[in-house]
């Protein structure tokens, strides 16, 4: 149990999430979009040239499917999921950075697949594939030995007049690998000239010839192609405006194309196992690089930059997992590890709009008798006591505080949305709900609780009694219900 009212930062990986727990089900029914897409009955329908998704039949069959509270709620919830993130990111770009390696993997045209859809369905996709190992291999073949600019930031391979013809081989054999799998996928794809490069010069008395650097992205150019739906490839070379041809590091194409197009976001796609974090501020992040500890320092250094150059969300996932593009790009929680500059999750006070979310995530603990039964009526009586959590705009953890006199004040209806337990949502709520019994005055609050009073002792609470409770609670309590007292003095 974590002690702190922080946002959580860890979960669990892959595996260990028990299978009956709804996120599991979440998490597995992200296998492949498209077999998702078409269980559910969703089919894209084109109007007008515009992409439109229109649910024609939910074959949600409740006959057939495990008619349990938690199995139907992970399925619609992962469909309301989907729905909200692709109306949110609908039209905006993102720049994909795939590591080699990735490409040398057998679910390699898995990925690119993920990719096609996304462009299909009307995201604004950009590819950059690495090329490192490979043309490790081409030189190796020929003999010849990399060297590299003395270890500054991240070094970057000397390629010499002698060597520029195999890297640009090697790096458009890697970028003819995506058109290979795009063009099953029935996607237009571009490999092209976007980047306008300059030499790197002479570094520490060493003439780094054909190394470059980026100069200016042909932003227009990649502007027209997206608009057509096509998907750009953007090989490690850059020209200058004379066609000299240079080896310009992947990692830093990614980085300018993503600031030169305002992307939204910018995946990191490696063939490595994630890291064990699930989010990551920028701060955070720099933290973890200066640490040392981490043997993604150039992911994070990257994502760092990416970040300073107001890419909102750069997301770094291990390529090899099943669907792992749609279930990081479609999922609050995400399968890899996000670093953020936007607000990610929030509390606030409730909203009378927010009414039909706090009675989803009430309804099956107050059938367990885990809450008291509240109707839509009571909660908006009690408005303004009640406050949500919410994760990228959806509510995902509620709760409120009642003032009944005397400076008490009742934490209540404290419920966590069920494809979030574990996550801190509820220790973030109930913080948020003592800080607000704080600024109320009051001197104490107290919870009744069936079922969780471990949990509420973890938070600090000590075990109490009817004696204690303010007067006007007294003769409410019921005494059937039996509740356990659980006060905090604050
Ligand atoms: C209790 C509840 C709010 C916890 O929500 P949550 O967002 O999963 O809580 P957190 O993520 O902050 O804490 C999770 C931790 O508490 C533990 N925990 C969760 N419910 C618990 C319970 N009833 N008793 C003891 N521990 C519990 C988890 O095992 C986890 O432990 P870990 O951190 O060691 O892994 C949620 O389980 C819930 O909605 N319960 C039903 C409603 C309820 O009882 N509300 C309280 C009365 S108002």
């Amino acid at each position: 149990m974590r002690n702190s009212m922080e946002p959580p930062t860890h979960r669990s990986r892959k595996g260990e999430v028990p299978e009956k727990h709804p996120q599991a089900a979440l998490t597995k029914s992200f296998t492949g979009f498209s077999r998702f897409t078409s269980s559910i009955g969703i089919r894209k329908i084109c109007f007008r040239g515009k992409t439109l998704w229109k649910v024609i039949l939910f074959r949600i069959k409740i006959k057939t499917m495990d008619n349990t509270m938690e199995n139907n709620y992970s399925q619609v919830d992962l469909i309301r999921e989907v729905f909200h993130y692709q109306s949110r990111f609908e039209g905006s770009t993102m720049v994909f950075k795939i590591d080699y390696p990735v490409i040398e993997e057998p679910g390699f045209p898995g990925l690119v697949k993920d990719l096609a859809l996304l462009a299909k369905t009307g995201f604004k996709v950009v590819i950059v594939p690495g090329a490192k190992e490979n043309i490790d291999v081409v030189l190796k073949q020929h003999d010849i030995e990399s060297t590299y600019t003395p270890a500054d930031d991240v070094p970057v391979r000397i390629t010499t007049a002698q060597t520029i013809s195999y890297v640009e081989m090697a790096a458009f054999n890697s970028a003819s690998r995506f058109m290979t799998f795009l063009s099953g996928s029935r996607v237009d794809a571009l490999i092209g000239n976007f980047v306008r490069a300059r030499g790197l010069g002479v570094i520490n008395g060493i003439d780094t010839e054909h190394t470059g650097t980026v100069d200016k992205i042909y932003t227009d150019s990649l502007t027209k192609v997206l608009n057509l739906g096509t998907i750009p490839i953007l090989p490690c070379i850059g020209w200058s405006p004379s066609g000299k041809p240079y080896n310009v590091p992947s990692d830093e194409i990614a980085l300018s194309v993503s600031k030169a197009l305002g992307a939204i976001k910018l995946f990191i796609i490696t063939a490595k196992d994630g890291m064990n974090v699930t989010r990551l501020t920028p701060q955070e992040t720099e933290k973890l690089i200066n640490s040392n500890s981490t043997l993604f320092q150039r992911e994070l250094k990257l994502a760092l930059k990416a970040s300073q150059a107001g890419v909102h969300r750069i997301h770094i996932i291990d390529g090899r997992e099943e669907g792992a593009v749609i279930k990081e790009l479609y999922s609050n929680l995400g399968v890899g590890t996000m670093i953020y500059t936007d607000e990610y999750d929030s509390i606030r006070a409730f909203h009378s709009r927010d009414l039909p979310d706090v009675l989803r995530l009430m309804e099956p603990l107050m059938q367990k008798g885990l809450l008291i039964r509240r109707s839509a009526e009571q909660i908006q009586e009690k408005k303004n006591d009640y406050s949500v959590l919410e994760i990228d705009g959806s509510v995902r953890a509620c709760g409120a505080l009642h003032d009944w006199g005397e400076n008490q004040g009742e934490i209540a209806a404290v419920a966590t949305d069920p494809g979030y337990t574990d996550h801190g949502l509820g220790k973030k709520i109930v913080g948020s709900l003592i800080e607000k019994a704080k600024k109320a005055k009051l001197k104490r609050v107290f919870v009744l609780t069936t079922q969780s009073q471990d949990w509420f002792e973890s938070l600090g609470f000590k075990d109490s009694n009817i004696e204690s409770l303010p007067q006007q609670k007294r003769k409410v309590y019921d005494q059937a219900r039996n509740s356990k007292v659980f006060g905090l003095e604050l």
